[in-house]
């Protein structure tokens, strides 16, 4: 039988969904945005705000969806993945009150402590800006500032880092958000581990470093990600085996204590002088690591959908074992001032042998423009990461004018202070 696959969501990483599936399937696809990569590969694209679960249903009995993915963390606060699934779509995402676990902190780090979950920060929840600020007085070291719900990877703020103590009650004050969360501030390098999940089963994919600052040398404010890399080993070039594993034993840790988790669940963690600490879980693939990981996966990712669906185990995943480097060009300005709705140029031809995922641009009668958010990126896949940056490098030929690119992301240089950041934490 031949599935009939639905997938939500038009970024970068749904773009990276869809090549991996679009083989294998009839694929079909909304987002509200028309993003040119998912259209050429999908049966059929319609414009549907990804959180408008009704709509989606109603998409997914037309066209007579057997299974669904959902790509965005909204679309799964929204309930979109309960839709679905009560419409009879098995859908590989969790459910609203499973995807607390990325979008709300406070549940997060308080089911962590509650579940024995290993790696959880010290940390408070406030639903007062004043008492947070109070806090914030008092504590002796450094502490990371959150917002309990969705920012888009842009809400944190870290004393000692970004801001100090002044600046982040600042922050507070001005934001008034509803929850803040404050916790310890974890000193390391930043890793990411996503695996699949279902039935109780979990499957664990190799290790991307995600650069989260918009500026070269970790300088900027928080983005949702401007690009990332993989090595040929589950590991990255900082970590040991011992250190994947023990990130392994926190997602699994996770499964055990969420009742009827499905989907993809991602690690976020910071490596320690003591070992992997947890900074946060999503409740999807990260984009941009869906890049890299699903790019040298080599098991068709319909079969993990299809045997998530029918209660099978989960199969054995298979490797390409090359490294990975993924780079993203997006709009001047972003992530605070972006120069939404410009008309701009991609050169597919360009990217030569890397590849090319469009990410949040919108496709028009008259060409392609830009939105808030992030445009397109180019993964380099090769025998090592340089290698594979300088296939990433020379792609980004495709660009022309009006992107900002972090062009040190998987240089030698920049993975060389990784390994040199760690060596002596460590020693
Ligand atoms: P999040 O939205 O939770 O992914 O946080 C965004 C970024 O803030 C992370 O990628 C880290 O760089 C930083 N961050 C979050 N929590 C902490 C923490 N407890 N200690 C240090 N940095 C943190
Ligand atoms: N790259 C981080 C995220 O997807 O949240």
């Amino acid at each position: 039988m031949t599935e009939t696959v639905l997938l939500v969501g038009g970024g970068g990483r749904e773009h990276a969904i869809a090549r991996a599936l679009a083989d294998d399937c009839d694929l079909y696809a909304c987002a509200s945005n028309r993003n040119p990569g998912i259209a050429s590969l999908a049966v059929g694209f319609e414009s549907l705000d990804e959180t408008a679960s009704e709509d989606i249903v109603a998409y997914a009995e037309d066209v007579g969806a057997t299974l669904a993915i959902v790509g965005p963390e909204s679309a799964l606060a929204a309930g979109v993945a309960d839709a679905l699934d009560d419409a009879g779509v098995y859908t590989f995402g969790p459910q609203a009150e499973q995807a607390r676990i990325e979008t709300d902190k406070a549940f997060q780090r308080q089911f962590m402590d509650d579940n024995d979950v290993p790696g959880n920060p010290d940390f408070e929840t406030f639903d007062d800006t004043e008492a947070a600020c109070d806090y914030i007085d008092a504590y002796g070291g450094d502490l990371a500032v959150k917002p309990a719900g969705l920012t888009g990877g842009k809400g944190v703020k870290v004393i000692g880092d970004q801001v100090d103590k002044e600046g982040a009650k600042e922050y507070l004050r001005e934001e008034q958000y509803d929850r803040i969360v404050l916790e310890e501030r974890l000193v390391g390098e930043e890793f990411t581990v996503q695996a699949f999940v279902a039935n109780g089963d979990l499957v664990t994919t190799p290790a991307v470093q995600d650069h989260k600052r918009a500026y070269e040398g970790d300088e900027g404010p928080n983005t949702g990600g401007m690009g990332s890399y993989s090595d040929t080993t589950f590991e990255l070039p900082f970590m040991t085996e011992e250190d994947y594993a023990d990130a392994v034993s926190v997602l699994e840790a996770v499964v055990d204590a969420l009742d009827g988790y499905k989907g993809i669940l991602y690690g976020q963690f910071m490596l320690t002088s003591e070992g992997p600490k947890v900074i946060e879980f999503n409740a999807r693939f990260g984009d941009p690591e869906a890049m890299n990981t699903l790019p040298v996966l080599e098991t068709p990712f319909l079969d993990v959908l299809a045997a998530a669906r029918d209660g099978a185990p989960i199969p054995e995943l298979a490797f390409a074992e090359q490294a990975t480097v993924c780079k993203y060009a997006v709009p001047e300005g972003y992530p605070t001032d972006p120069d939404a709705g410009a008309k701009i140029e991609v050169d597919e031809e360009s990217a030569g042998d890397a590849l090319l995922f469009y990410a949040s641009v919108d496709e028009r009668d008259d060409g392609l423009y830009t939105t808030t958010s992030r445009s397109f990126a180019v993964v380099g896949v090769a025998d090592s990461i340089s290698e594979a940056e300088e296939k990433a490098e020379s792609a980004l030929e495709a660009a022309g004018d009006g992107f900002h690119i972090r062009h040190d992301i998987g240089k030698s240089e920049l993975v060389q202070q990784r390994i040199d950041h760690m060596n002596e934490l460590r020693e």
